[in-house]
This record gives C-alpha cells, sequence and structure tokens, in this order.
C-alpha cells in the first residue's frame, strides 16, 4: 500500500498518472469527487489542484463532472448509475470516502476509490488499474449496498469519463459498424449537443452491428501521427453500451457499461455486484501511436500467450464445408505437410449421428463423432496427422444447440426460449443458457472430452454463430432481467475452467466472422477471427481498421478463394497477421504452390517482427491507390512493409516514396523484395539495396505497387 487517503475539510486530489498521461480527480466543496482532467501529465504535479479552479462551476445548470454520475440527487447529465432503494425510493447521491493507491507490480497500479451515499447505507468502489509504460487504464466499479431488502440497478456503468470543453473543434467521434461479411466500417463525426449512444442488445455476438471501440479526438480529427485522441473499448463480451454526452458547458462525458436495456440487476444486500472493465489509452501524437499503446498492453497483458509464438494452419472451411470423410480427411494433412504449415483444422461437420451435421440446419449440441463421416473417430486423425508431422485442431460451437439434436430433445430447459412464444432461429440454432451452471457444466465438457480423450489435440476453433432471440431463462426463474448479464459471466466461467486446465493451448475466437471481438473474450483466447469475408480486398480494409485496437498476432487471416486477387496478393495480405490457409492445396499450380511454400519460410523469418513488434500505418487504403504497413522488431534490426493496390483503375498506384517509421536512422538496413511469383522480377531491379533508417524515413521507398504489382512486400535486415 503506497497511500491512503480520506475526506478532509480542503479538497482532496487525486491524480492517476501513467508515463505520458493523467487523469486528476477532485473533491468539490459537497465532497463530491470530480473528474477535473484527463490528458498529457503536468510536469509540476502540484498544479493539479489548481484545475477545477480554472473551470467556471455550473452548479446551477445540474451539469457537474461527477466521476460516476448518480441520478436523482443534484446530477442532472446522464447517469453512470441508477437504482430503485430497497424502500423504492429513486433518489443517490455518492460523496467520496476515501481512497487507496497500491502497487500491483513496476508497471501496474491500482487505485480504489470508495463512494458512498450520505443517506443509503449504498456504496461504490471505482477500480483503476494503470499501466504505466503503456499509457492504458482499465476501470471498473463494484457495487454493493446494505439496505433493508433487495436493490434494483437500473443502470450501472463501469465507467463514467469527463473530458473538458474546448472552444475551437469540438470532440470527433470514430465509431464502428457493421454486418456479417462487412465487420468494422469506420464512421467519424464531430459530437454535437445532446446524446450520441452506440450499443448492442443482440445479448451473443455483440459486435455483429456495433462495437464498443472508438476513438474521440479533440479540437479535430487526429491523424495517424498528429492530435490528441483517446482511444476506448468495454471488455465485455454482452450487450454494451456507450453514451457520449456534450452538455451545455461543452464538456463530453463518456459513460460505457454493461447495456442496461432490459438487464435491471437485483443486488441483495452485502453481495458484491462487478462490472466488465472498460479500457482506454490517450495519446497526444495521433492515432498510431495510441493503437501501439493498446497493442504493447494486450500482448503484455490481456490475450493468452502474447509474447508467445502461434500455429500457421489449414483449415478445410472453404475446401469441403460438410462434405468430408476420412479419406478425404487423410488427403488434407498430406496438403497440410505439403503446404508447409503447422496444423490441421478441422471445421464444421465432424459430430451428430441421430442428427448428423451434413448441412448447419441440424447436429449442433451432440458433440460425438459422427460415425459415417468419421468411423475412426477424431483420435485416430490427431494420430494420423502426427504421422504426417503435422498438429490438428477442431472446431466447436458449445453455446449453441439445433432444434433437430438429441440435446435439445433431452434438455429443453437448457435452452433460451420464450414459453409462450414460438421459437425463433438464428442460422438454424437457439443459444444454451449459460447463466445455468450445469449448462456451464456441459460447455466445458465439450472442450475437457475432446482434450481428455485426444491429449495431443492442438488448437480449437471455438465458433459462435446466433443471437438471443425471446430471452427467456428456465432457470433465473423470477430473475428474468438477469438473463443477458449472467449469460456472459457464464459463459467466462466456462472459459476460465478451460483456461485454468489447459493454459496455453491456441483457442481462436470465431463468430460467424467477426461478430464477437473483445478484450473481455480475447483474455482466454490466442487470436480472433476478423471475418468471414476472405476476399484479400476487402481484409486489407478490415484488418487495417481492428489493428487500432488488436495486435497482429492476434488477427487469423486466411488465404481462401474469395475474390479475384491472385494467390500473391492473398499470401500478402494474410502474412500481415496470423497467417492460415483455406484452399483446396490440389488445385494450385506448380508456380502457386511453390509460391506459397516459400511465402511461408519468409513469413518464418519474419513473424516475430509481425507477431510482438510495432506496427505503424504509412498509407491508408481509404485515402490511396494503395495501403501501405510496416511492422518492426524490438530492437529495430528487422522490419518488414506490406503495400497492397486498391484501387484497380487504370494508372493507379504507388506514385511517389512511401516514409517508413519506427526505424532506427543510423543503422544501415538492407531492403529486398520478398514474396516474388515464380518467374517474375523484383519491383527494385537487381540492385542490392542498402539504404539508412534516416534516408527510410525522411525520404521513403516507393513499393511501385501498380496494376501490375498489385501487392509487394518489402524486408528491411539491418547490416
Ligand atoms: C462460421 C465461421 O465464421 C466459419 O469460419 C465456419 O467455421 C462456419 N461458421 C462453420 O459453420
Amino acid at each position: 500500500m503506497l497511500f491512503a487517503g480520506r475526506a478532509a475539510a480542503q479538497d482532496v486530489t487525486i491524480p492517476v498518472e501513467t508515463q505520458h498521461n493523467a487523469i486528476v480527480l477532485q473533491t468539490d466543496a459537497e465532497k463530491h469527487l470530480n473528474m477535473v482532467y484527463l490528458g498529457a501529465k503536468l510536469a509540476n504535479s502540484a498544479e493539479y489542484a489548481r484545475i477545477q479552479k480554472m473551470y467556471k462551476q455550473a452548479d446551477d445548470s445540474g451539469v457537474q463532472n461527477d466521476v460516476y454520475t448518480p441520478s436523482g440527487s443534484a446530477s442532472l447529465g446522464e447517469p453512470a448509475i441508477t437504482v430503485t432503494h430497497a424502500d423504492g425510493n429513486k433518489s443517490l447521491n455518492l460523496t467520496y470516502v476515501s481512497h487507496t493507491v497500491s502497487k500491483v507490480s513496476d508497471d501496474v497500479s491500482l487505485l480504489v476509490v470508495t463512494l458512498k451515499d450520505p443517506v443509503y447505507d449504498f456504496e461504490v468502489k471505482l477500480y483503476y488499474k494503470t499501466y504505466y509504460k503503456e499509457d492504458v487504464t482499465e476501470q471498473w466499479s463494484v457495487i454493493k449496498h446494505n439496505e433493508k431488502g433487495v436493490v434494483t440497478l437500473n443502470k450501472y456503468a463501469s465507467a463514467n469519463l469527463n473530458l473538458k470543453g474546448n472552444t475551437t473543434g469540438g470532440f470527433w467521434l470514430k465509431q464502428y459498424h457493421g454486418n456479417w461479411a462487412m465487420e468494422v466500417q469506420p464512421e467519424e463525426a464531430r459530437l454535437t449537443h445532446g446524446i450520441k449512444t452506440i450499443d448492442s442488445k443482440l445479448g451473443t455476438r455483440a459486435n455483429l452491428y456495433e462495437h464498443s471501440m472508438f476513438a474521440i479526438s479533440l479540437d479535430k480529427p487526429a491523424t495517424e501521427d498528429e492530435g490528441k485522441v483517446l482511444y476506448g473499448a468495454l471488455e465485455w463480451s454482452g450487450n454494451f453500451r456507450v453514451d457520449f454526452e456534450l452538455d451545455v458547458t461543452n464538456n463530453l462525458k463518456i459513460i460505457a457499461g454493461i447495456n442496461n436495456a432490459a438487464s435491471e440487476y437485483h443486488l441483495k444486500p452485502g453481495v458484491e455486484f462487478t462490472t466488465p472493465a472498460f479500457l482506454y489509452t490517450y495519446s497526444d501524437h495521433g492515432k498510431g501511436d495510441a493503437s501501439r499503446k493498446l497493442q504493447s498492453w494486450a500482448r503484455q497483458y490481456k490475450i493468452v500467450d502474447g509474447n508467445g509464438s502461434r500455429l500457421t494452419l489449414l483449415n478445410n472451411w472453404e475446401s469441403t464445408y460438410f462434405d468430408f470423410n476420412e479419406t478425404k480427411l487423410a488427403g488434407l494433412l498430406k496438403d497440410t505437410k505439403k503446404l508447409g504449415v503447422d496444423l490441421f483444422l478441422l471445421d464444421d461437420g465432424w459430430f451428430g449421428n441421430s442428427h448428423p451435421r451434413n448441412g448447419d440446419n441440424a447436429g449442433l449440441g451432440d458433440w460425438q463423432e459422427n460415425k459415417q463421416k468419421l468411423p475412426n473417430g477424431i483420435s485416430s486423425l490427431v494420430k494420423e496427422a502426427q504421422a504426417n508431422g503435422v498438429k490438428f485442431g477442431i472446431w466447436i460451437e458449445p453455446e449453441m444447440v439445433n432444434p433437430a439434436s438429441d440435446l435439445y430433445k433431452a434438455h429443453p430447459d437448457w435452452v433460451i426460449k420464450q414459453p409462450n412464444r414460438p421459437e425463433k432461429y438464428f442460422r438454424n440454432q437457439l443459444v444454451l443458457d449459460l447463466a445455468n451452471p450445469k449448462v456451464q457444466d456441459f460447455v466445458f465438457g465439450v472442450v475437457d472430452n475432446l482434450f481428455t480423450k485426444n491429449p495431443d489435440l492442438a488448437y480449437i476453433k471455438w465458433d459462435c454463430n446466433a443471437v438471443i432471440y425471446n430471452a427467456y431463462s428456465a432457470y433465473l426463474k423470477k430473475d428474468q432481467s438477469h438473463i443477458y448479464v449472467d449469460y456472459v459471466n457464464g459463459l467466462y466461467n466456462v472459459l476460465k475452467r478451460v483456461r485454468a486446465k489447459y493454459p496455453k493451448v491456441p483457442l481462436m475466437l470465431c463468430s460467424g466472422g467477426g461478430g464477437r471481438v473483445d478484450y473481455g473474450a480475447l483474455q482466454y483466447f490466442t487470436e480472433y477471427w476478423p471475418s468471414d469475408n476472405t476476399d484479400p480486398l476487402e481484409r486489407v480494409f478490415i484488418q487495417w481498421e481492428y489493428s487500432f485496437f488488436y495486435p497482429a498476432i492476434t488477427s487469423s487471416n486466411h488465404v481462401t478463394d474469395w475474390g479475384k486477387q491472385p494467390i500473391k496478393y492473398r499470401v500478402d495480405v494474410a502474412m500481415m497477421g496470423k497467417m492460415g490457409f483455406d484452399i483446396v492445396i490440389g488445385k494450385l499450380s506448380d508456380n502457386e504452390l511453390a509460391f506459397c511454400q516459400s511465402a511461408l519460410k519468409n513469413y518464418d523469418g519474419l513473424k516475430d517482427a509481425i507477431w510482438h513488434g510495432d506496427q505503424y500505418r504509412l498509407a491508408s487504403p481509404w485515402d490511396n491507390d494503395a495501403a501501405s504497413i510496416m511492422y518492426v522488431n524490438a530492437d529495430k534490426s528487422k522490419a518488414v512493409m506490406f503495400n497492397y493496390l486498391v484501387n484497380n483503375r487504370y494508372g493507379s498506384g504507388t506514385k511517389v516514396p512511401v516514409r517508413l517509421k519506427g526505424l532506427d536512422p543510423n543503422k544501415k538496413y538492407r531492403v529486398k523484395e520478398i514474396n516474388v511469383f515464380p518467374g517474375t522480377g523484383s519491383v527494385l531491379g537487381n540492385e542490392d539495396l542498402v539504404l539508412t533508417g534516416d534516408f527510410l524515413m525522411n525520404v521513403g521507398i516507393n513499393p511501385e505497387t501498380n496494376t501490375y504489382h498489385t501487392s509487394v512486400v518489402l524486408q528491411l535486415e539491418a547490416i
């Protein structure tokens, strides 16, 4: 414990500092705790105490800067918390009581602030976990009371940030929407007065239409390297809600948390309700810097094995769909070896007997090998993979059930559906009720059985293809409004158990594409599936946008037959993350196969920079004929620059040198084009090109991307 404070007569000021930034909390005359600053840290920390006085108090307007805005008392802005007390009263007032700061490690600190209602026995503790080097904060709240009876939490946000208004350009929100196969479509606009809300009410696949991740630029939209920008996202895999309220004093209040729609939570006395964490980082140096902070934090602290390795793979989904048998799979295992990847991933369709999984309308829930397709079971496939010198992985979708399944017939009460309404399906399936501990045991059992029976199983793709319609849990009885929250916590219980027993095994987070990409789930996974849309032209944009929040090591990029691009372009695009294939190897020409094999070898030499290095976006696909992006390893001795043409009109291409970033100006780099297709030459000609980091970052290099060379990969090695 480093510090503990209590309410005193004079104002209490609590600065929360990271390497470059500070958040400042301060009490006012009525002991309300306000968030008075979020921005670059001040050289003289004694000046933090003066910040609040610089702003005109707006008491008469009811506009406050509460650190966690209650409702029904003096603050009249959008609340972070709304409750119905045990006596039916709806007024909450929260005042500062005390705070503590403790060190978790050299890099990580935890501030806990206690707020209480002076009238009701009701308490909120605010947690700020800060990562000093990464400038990242995770913030959540723990709510508790000792009233005589149950209190209803009508709204219970994770965090409430206040950004002070400026007189110039206001606040600019970059947000994401999408749908199946068109994930993470960005929009950026200036916030106007009033409230803008982004949210999800889908239950599962919560990110199908919107994301909780966003960026707020101050004054004007931040660019890659310039501008003040705050990045935020909720670590939650269910319904979320983020409110942006631009108030009458031009302050911006950001309230992020679980969506309270149809989700009042009943809290018994003495029980703690813990909200998910809201994650944020701030930069004075643009979106690139902010995203590198998030990527580095995720590798270091959040995702499973972020500093470790990943397996390249061959998946069979697009090459066979549900139509395979042991003979076909034996051929695919040989292809896996021939191609030169680490693992074969068997996708959907391997299970179900009374309701065989030969299409997407039957079998989910019956996780036994289909005897016709796989008479010798998974274990013989795992062995056969080993005999071929490759590993074996498998697809599951354990949260779901088809009405055409033994599971549905045996346990109708395990299924989320309204008792008195017709069933409504999404992809012919329903969602299992993970609020029910027995269902949690079943879902854990699906994974555990696979590993127990096949200890050498090396990878799992965990899919989730339906949203929750007709939300009703037979298990929750009178607490139906808990279903969305308890579902996600039930899912996390299962994933915690999986990780306790299988700490490092690679798990891919998939949700019919990118329907569930968030750090709440990703803390249990090694990678995610960005989109079923694997047309590389589309993927350039999709992977580009995800990269603002998630490191390349987590992005599963598969080479498939989607789109019209040549194999080189498809491979080059997959390479900017965690690479895999989902094509029929036998259909490749000799040159195409040789190209893929040699690209995999190149990838092997560069994967440390791509997976663990710093990423720099050089030319945006939204603004240029060609996108350019690069990765530099930790000691700046190795880098790779990917360039992709995204406009195929006559004469389009990279016309001027692209300035590189993140290199050592004093090092000399040998620049070489790699992934050159057999029979074609390098765009750089035959010259042995050696240039300084100084030259490459100030003058740049033209990768010559054009309609003949639609993708160009340049490797840089310090000599
Ligand atoms: C949706 C996934 O996104 C696909 O990759 C594939 O696994 C199918 N489900 C299988 O049903």
